[in-house]
């Protein structure tokens, strides 16, 4: 994971010192005892968990910030010890300027990289009852992830798998999410913003909403014997195949391919997630032989990595706030890259309405 966010932030692999300092920086980012604090207050259970992440990066901006003048100048007034980190290395106060990849912007961009992955660990745990757990800065940042999460160390395996489907989500070009986030940032807003809108892109079914879905249907479906049925129906009623298709890819997805001997291997010692593998197993079959060759239909990257997840212990309404803490790496280096050189983002639309319309007095409308 940390070797692959540094390629897509600076557009260059690390070499040993700087891959030590990127690590070392998101150990230290990854510690946001006031968010999880704050946040932990409210009835997070009642949220959705992509609304809870969005209110995790608010909290972590008007921590950081000083609240909704980024560029006021902030005194730190905060003396717990635990808080320093977040509030700058050294204590010292974080002035956000909003333009171009600047060291402030970069540290930044680094915070909320490192810091969704806490936000949205807490935000698993708090639905499940149980309190946050700290980061263990000996873990990497899989690892970790699954520690906070799980309150165990996982094994070479999980970290593995992890840190796999991690890295597939992490970027892909002008998707709809990172299109919302660099859309944010060409209005000079800060970066904060520009996760939190793609946060809510990201979290439509069409988009990464697409992984909890996957599962879902797959439960709806019950095994391999009723999907035949099961999609005679869904065609029937025009339902959309979770999973299935890409606005780019009209071939395999290369990311499922990858993904696909994965999600195998979790069904290992785990009867439910085999049923369901050996629906999805049968349901790719069924749809590629209906609709690939007509429409250029496959399985794309939501497709198996839903499995994975609910086999690493996952609940299905968390998947998708996972595919944030990987993809947040993308959003930031693009936004990052279109600072250097922005223009405010604004499309033009072509009116189709009726025009030469009278003003008509409010008591005289219908
Ligand atoms: N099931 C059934 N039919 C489909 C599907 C599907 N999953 N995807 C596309 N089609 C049909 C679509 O209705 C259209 O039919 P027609 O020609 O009769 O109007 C045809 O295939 C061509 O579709 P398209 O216009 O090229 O698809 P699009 O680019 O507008 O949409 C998509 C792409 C990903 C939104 C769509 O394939 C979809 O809704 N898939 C299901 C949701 C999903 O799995 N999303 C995850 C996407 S990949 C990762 C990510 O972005 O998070």
């Amino acid at each position: 994971f940390e070797e692959t966010a540094y390629l897509i932030i600076h557009g260059k692999l690390p070499n040993d010192a700087e891959l030590a300092a990127f690590k070392e920086k998101l150990v230290t980012y990854r510690e946001l005892p006031r968010t999880i604090r704050t946040i932990g207050s409210l009835p997070l259970e009642q949220y959705s968990p992509m609304a809870a992440l969005s209110i995790g990066i608010d909290t972590m901006r008007t921590i950081l910030t000083g609240g909704t003048s980024p560029k006021r100048p902030r005194t730190p007034v905060d003396t717990d010890a635990d808080t320093v980190a977040e509030i700058g290395a050294n204590g010292e106060e974080l002035e956000y300027k909003a333009k171009g990849n600047t060291e402030d912007n970069l540290e930044i961009a680094y915070r909320l990289v490192a810091g969704l992955g806490t936000i949205t660990a807490a935000i698993a745990r708090i639905r499940q009852g149980r309190l946050p757990i700290e980061p263990d800065p000996e873990l990497g940042f899989a690892a970790n992830f699954l520690y906070m999460t799980t309150g165990q160390r996982p094994s070479k395996t999980a970290e593995r798998l992890m840190d796999i489907s991690l890295i597939l989500h992490m970027d892909h070009g002008m998707n709809a999410s990172t299109f919302a986030a660099m859309l944010v940032a060409s209005t000079q807003s800060d970066l904060f913003h520009c996760v939190g809108a793609g946060i809510g892109a990201l979290s439509g079914p069409l988009h990464g909403g697409a992984n909890e879905a996957v599962v879902h249907m797959l439960e709806e479906i019950g095994g391999p014997e009723n999907v035949e049925d099961w999609f005679r129906k869904a065609r029937a009623e025009k339902r959309k195949i979770m999973g299935f298709g890409h606005r780019v890819y009209k071939t395999y997805d290369p990311r499922a391919r990858v993904l696909k001997p994965l999600a195998e291997l979790v069904t290992k010692d785990n009867p439910e997630i085999t049923r369901l593998y050996e629906t999805a197993l049968k349901l790719e079959e069924v749809v590629i032989k209906e609709l690939g060759q007509e429409k250029k239909i496959f399985p794309n990257v939501d497709y198996y990595s839903g499995l994975i997840y609910k086999g690493l212990g996952f609940e299905p309404c968390m998947f998708t706030p996972i595919f944030a803490v990987s993809r947040v790496v993308g959003w930031v280096a693009r936004c990052l890259e279109y600072l250097e050189n922005n223009r405010i983002f604004r499309p033009r639309a072509v009116y189709s309405g009726p025009v030469g319309n009278e003003y008509i007095p409010l008591e005289e409308r219908e």
